[in-house]
C-alpha cells in the first residue's frame, strides 16, 4: 500500500470509476469489470497502518487521533457511504476497499450479475483477495498476469461479452526506470487493443494517471492524443488547487484517459462527480478544478 490510499487522486479515481460502471451496468446489466491492476481488495484501517502508509491526509484534520480508525469525517468514508453495503459500522470507517471491491460492492447494489475479474502480476495480492472475499461470498474470476502482457486475453474478453470495461491503474511511481516503462507500456497498449476497442465499441478502456507536474501532463497529452486521433477518447483531468502536496512526490491531479466513453460521460461526471467532489472537499476547504479536453 502506498502513501496514496485515501488521498486525493485515490478517491477522484474511485468516484471516476464508479461513474463510469454504473452508467455501463444501467445500459447492460452482464457489462465485465476487468481490473488488471486490481491491487488491495480491502485492508483493515489500523491506526498502525494509517501512519505508517502516511493516507487519508486529505482529512487530516478530521482524524480522531485518539481512535485511530474512526474515520467518519474523511473524504475516503463519504464515497465509501455511497455504497451503503458494506463492512463498516455506522460511526466508523474499519475498512480500507480497493477497486474491484467497489466494483463488486456496485454490481450488489445494483442487483446486477456484472463479471468480475481481478488480476494482479503479485501472488500473495491475488491470494489474499481470494481470501478476503471468501466471507463475503464475491464471485470473481482471478489471474495472475502482467498486464502489460496479455492483450489477447481483454480481446478475449470482448469477443465474449457485449459490455465491459477494462480498467489501468498501474503505480507510475517508484524508481524512474519502473515510471517510465509504464508510460510506455501504456501506449503501447492503447496501440495494441486500436482495432478491437474500434470493433467492440461497447468496451470502454480506462487508464489512470497522476499528475504531479508539467513534465507528466505533457506525457499523458501524447498519449491522449493518439488515443483521440485513433479512436473514440476522451481525458478527464481532475486538480485540487488547494491541496497542493506535501511533498513533490505528492499526487494532486488526476487524469483519466477513457476510451469508448458511455454517451453522457461527460455531463454525468460534471453534474454528479464535480457537484460532490466539490462537496465533499469543501470539508477540507479544497477546491478542485475539473477539465475535459
Ligand atoms: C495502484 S495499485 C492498484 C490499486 C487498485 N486498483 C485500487 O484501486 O485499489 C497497482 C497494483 O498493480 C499491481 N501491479 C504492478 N505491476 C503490475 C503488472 N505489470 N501487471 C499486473 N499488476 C501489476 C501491483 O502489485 C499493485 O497492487
Amino acid at each position: 500500500m502506498t502513501g496514496n490510499a485515501g488521498k486525493f487522486a485515490d478517491v477522484v479515481k474511485h468516484f471516476f470509476l464508479l461513474e463510469v460502471l454504473d452508467m455501463k451496468i444501467s445500459m447492460d446489466p452482464n457489462t465485465v469489470f476487468y481490473d488488471a491492476f486490481g491491487g488491495n481488495y480491502w485492508t483493515e484501517i489500523t491506526k498502525a497502518w494509517q501512519e505508517s502508509s502516511n493516507s487519508f491526509s486529505t482529512a487530516r484534520d478530521f482524524i480522531d487521533k485518539a481512535n485511530g480508525t474512526n474515520m467518519v469525517n474523511s473524504v475516503y468514508y463519504q464515497l465509501v457511504s455511497k455504497i451503503p453495503i458494506g463492512h463498516y459500522r455506522k460511526d466508523r470507517l474499519d475498512y480500507y476497499w480497493g477497486s474491484t471491491k467497489f466494483a463488486y460492492e456496485l454490481s450488489k447494489l445494483r442487483n446486477v450479475n456484472t463479471k468480475l475479474i481481478y488480476n494482479s502480476l503479485e501472488p500473495d495480492e491475488v491470494n489474499s483477495a481470494q481470501v478476503l472475499a471468501i466471507p463475503d461470498g464475491a464471485k470473481i474470476d482471478y489471474r495472475v498476469n502482467d498486464s502489460f502482457d496479455v492483450e489477447d486475453e481483454y480481446v478475449i474478453e470482448m469477443q465474449n461479452s457485449n459490455s465491459g470495461l477494462l480498467f489501468f491503474d498501474p503505480f507510475f511511481g517508484g524508481k524512474r526506470n519502473q515510471k517510465e516503462e509504464n508510460y510506455r507500456a501504456c501506449a503501447e497498449m492503447l496501440i495494441k487493443l486500436k482495432d478491437s476497442l474500434n470493433q467492440y465499441t461497447n468496451w470502454s478502456f480506462i487508464i489512470w494517471y497522476p499528475i504531479r507536474n508539467k513534465k507528466e501532463n505533457l506525457k499523458i497529452q501524447t498519449h491522449h492524443d493518439y488515443a483521440r486521433r485513433n479512436m473514440n477518447a476522451d481525458i478527464y483531468i481532475l486538480c485540487d488547487t488547494k491541496y497542493g502536496g506535501h511533498s513533490e512526490r505528492d499526487i494532486n491531479g488526476v487524469a483519466m484517459l477513457v476510451v469508448n466513453p458511455p454517451i453522457g460521460l461527460t455531463k454525468r461526471i460534471t453534474d454528479v462527480e464535480y457537484e460532490e467532489l466539490s462537496r465533499i472537499y469543501k470539508m477540507n476547504k479544497s477546491k478542485p478544478e475539473f477539465v475535459v479536453f
